[in-house]
């Protein structure tokens, strides 16, 4: 358990924006801050970050959080990870308590594996800083392709032992469970174990053996798996083993460097995208850290969305041999669906970054990436081109293939800018181009069902008109209108509660003479009284968690805002206050309209109030009814009379209620 100041100190440090900012590029917006939601693909941004309130939302796809849900959400953690991921970030220390081995065996599935994926890079580092065989082998390795002290370091590399159970044994000795240790796939589980039987240490070896260890991280910084490389030219050995995908490990969304990269790619506005580990690593020593490389699998869309949110200009820095143009052509196509810029930087004779950045200076390979980036379409249209000069055949080929680039691009303007330079490189009427564009723009809409230009994601689908309606037998539905209307109520109550608890109302009522008299109070004592005096409690037990919390705060004489259950420690709390009481438009464009709307909520608010109260308590006395009507059928003669004197006043009741209803409607 984390004490409760320091879960306060935790949350009262997290900055939203300063928080969200670590993985999406935000850009300012009026008050408010605007990027691409991380939650769902989206190409123009919906997803905004209000620094006044703590809180995000997307209006795409409506999630909406303070900093410590977004940390939970984007990082996969649950409550007590992500407030101790914060408290690292901020710098405050969390004293915890050793863990006992019981303890050890309740811990959640993910953070043990997060914790034996921690054990092992610590271990393989140790093993190459320590063992001799570790020195000579695997920091020799890594010396002699040049790599300095500081970067092999930063990016927390090590060694594998030839031995096939030293890490195994290691890890089982300091108490790691075989079951996480598979589960990772740090180790590989021996064909004589039977399924069923108990997982001991003994069926278990190392995944790596005399291989020098690339530990791979989440963009918050967490091991997730590994990539090693063999040391000798063996043909017919792997060149590298990765770890295989694990609940933790996601190859798709994983791109190897994006951890230490991603505060240079959103201040250079660019990235570069390279093969492999050793390029990234390459990069970084020659001082360029907006570098990444996808880990362990051919870049996925998911990966292209994963860099889309920090930017949208991307440089291919794929080798120049066959095995590197595959993957551009790969790769390529998917970047300019994805609306990316990409532009193209190839090394001479073969080099890739890494080869080439060891036969250069730092200054020089930096100035060399300056200097030959091109944009990737214009580059392939001129080349293609000059190839084809006396070919019309191949020409044509050149044309189309050109073409379906273009026709990749969701954005018609730089759709347009591209005809108009492609058709002058290869001496074509822009017309013409443009109609092919255009023909294969519309039979790709119909194939995927897009609507016009680049709609349909942020859109929300109706439901199929064939989708069956849900089935509820018929008092189903009557509970469900019911929970309904109360929980709409109760919403509304806790709304006006939040944001209006501290405004005065004049209130009417009698002394024990029937004078009539005014009196003033805050609508929140207004509201609790009137609640108090019926004996009501919520039926959603989340707003009663909310009022109860309320209401001892006004006994100590403090009105909370709503910012405060926002920012509230039990995450339950927070969700439901930004997702149900935060009006929905508060952080649209329309503030300002919407201020003019706020004015007049003051101006009525106990008319607002009263209409609220009394609706939710018709609603409560009619269920009443209901129930004692029901027991009249089973009730004994004895009983009879006092259910029926029940009905008599709770009839009144609530014809009362009913006339006050009506009163504050009409007037
Ligand atoms: N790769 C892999 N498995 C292999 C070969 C390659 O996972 N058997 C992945 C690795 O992520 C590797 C990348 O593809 O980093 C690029 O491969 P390659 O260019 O062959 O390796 P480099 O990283 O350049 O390694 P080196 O320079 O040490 O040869
Ligand atoms: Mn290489």
């Amino acid at each position: 358990m984390i004490p409760r100041e320091t879960v306060d100190k935790i949350i009262d440090a997290s900055r939203v924006e300063d928080v969200i900012g670590e993985f999406i590029t935000l850009k300012k917006r009026g008050v408010n801050l605007l990027g691409l939601c991380p939650f769902h693909g989206e190409k123009t941004p919906s997803f905004t970050v209000s620094p006044v309130k703590g809180i995000y939302k997307c209006f795409g796809c409506g999630k909406a959080g303070n900093s410590v849900n977004f940390v939970m959400d984007h990082l996969q953690l649950t409550y007590p990870e992500a407030l101790k991921w914060l408290a690292k970030k901020y710098g405050i220390e969390v004293v915890e308590r050793e863990i006992t081995p019981e303890e050890k065996e309740h811990q959640n599935e993910r953070e043990s594996m997060f914790v034996v994926m921690q054990y092992a890079v610590n271990y393989y580092r140790e093993v190459m800083r320590s063992t001799d065989e570790g020195k000579s082998v695997g920091l020799g390795y890594f010396l002699e392709r040049g790599l300095r002290e500081d970067i092999i370091e930063k990016f927390q590399l090590g060694y594998s032992l030839e031995n096939r159970r030293a890490f195994t044994d290691e890890a089982i000795k300091n108490g790691y469970q075989p079951k996480y240790l598979a589960q990772t796939g740090m180790n590989v589980i021996s064909n004589k174990y039977v399924e069923g039987t108990e997982l001991t240490g003994a069926f278990l070896f190392d995944r790596w053996t005399s291989r020098v260890m690339f530990p791979i991280h989440d963009d918050g910084g967490r091991v997730v798996g590994f990539g090693g490389r063999i040391l000798t030219n063996d043909k017919n050995t792997a060149k590298y083993i990765n770890s295989p995908e694990t609940e933790i490990y996601n190859k798709s969304k994983i791109l190897y460097g994006l951890w230490l990269g991603k505060k240079a790619i959103q201040k250079m506005d660019v990235c570069y995208l390279v093969e492999g580990y050793m390029d990234v690593i390459a990069m970084h020593q020659a001082g360029i850290e907006n570098v990444v490389a996808s880990s362990g699998t051919s870049l996925t869309v998911e990966h292209v969305k994963a860099l889309h949110r920090f930017t949208k200009n991307i440089v291919v820095l794929f080798d120049g041999d066959a095995a590197g143009q595959k993957a551009s052509n790969r790769a390529i196509p998917m970047l300019l669906e994805e609306g990316m810029n990409v532009r193209l930087l190839t090394f001479p004779n073969d080099d890739d970054p890494d080869s080439y950045s060891r036969k250069v200076t730092a200054e020089e390979f930096k100035h060399y990436l300056e200097t030959n980036t091109q944009d990737f379409l214009l580059y392939k249209a001129q080349k293609l081109t000059a190839e084809t000069k006396h070919d019309p055949i191949k020409k044509a080929g050149v044309i189309k293939d050109i073409v379906e680039n273009i026709a990749l691009i969701p954005d018609a303007i730089t759709r347009g800018v591209y005809v108009k330079e492609c058709s002058g490189i290869m001496q074509l009427e822009e017309r013409v181009l443009q109609s092919e564009v255009n023909k294969l723009r519309q039979t790709a809409d119909a194939k995927k069902g897009r609507g016009k230009e680049n709609r349909g994601e942020n859109t929300i689908t109706p439901p199929h008109p064939d989708e069956p309606i849900p089935d509820f037998p018929p008092d189903e539905v009557v509970k469900q209108e019911e929970f309904l209307r109360y929980d709409a109520d109760e919403r509304e109550l806790l709304r006006l509660l939040l944001n209006y608890g501290n405004v005065l109302l004049t209130i009417e009522a009698e002394d024990e003479d029937f004078v009539k008299y005014d009196f003033e109070m805050t609508a929140a004592e207004h509201i609790l009284f009137e609640l108090w005096r019926d004996s009501i409690t919520f039926e959603n037990p989340i707003h009663q968690l909310v009022l109860d919390e309320y209401e001892s705060l006004l006994e100590q004489e403090r009105i909370p805002e709503v910012n405060y259950f926002a920012q509230h420690p039990n995450p339950a709390i927070s969700n439901f206050v930004i997702n149900s009481i935060f009006n929905n438009y508060e952080l649209s464009k329309k503030w300002t309209a919407f201020g003019v709307y706020v004015n007049n909520e003051v101006w009525q608010l106990k008319k607002s109030i009263q209409h609220v109260l009394y609706s939710y308590k018709e609603s409560k006395l009619h269920n009443i009814i209901l129930e004692r009507q029901e027991q009249l059928k089973t009730v004994s003669p004895e009983e009879e009379e006092k259910v029926l004197k029940d009905l008599v006043t709770l009839t009144e009741h609530k014809r009362r209620v009913n006339r006050l209803l009506g009163r504050i409607i009409t007037k």
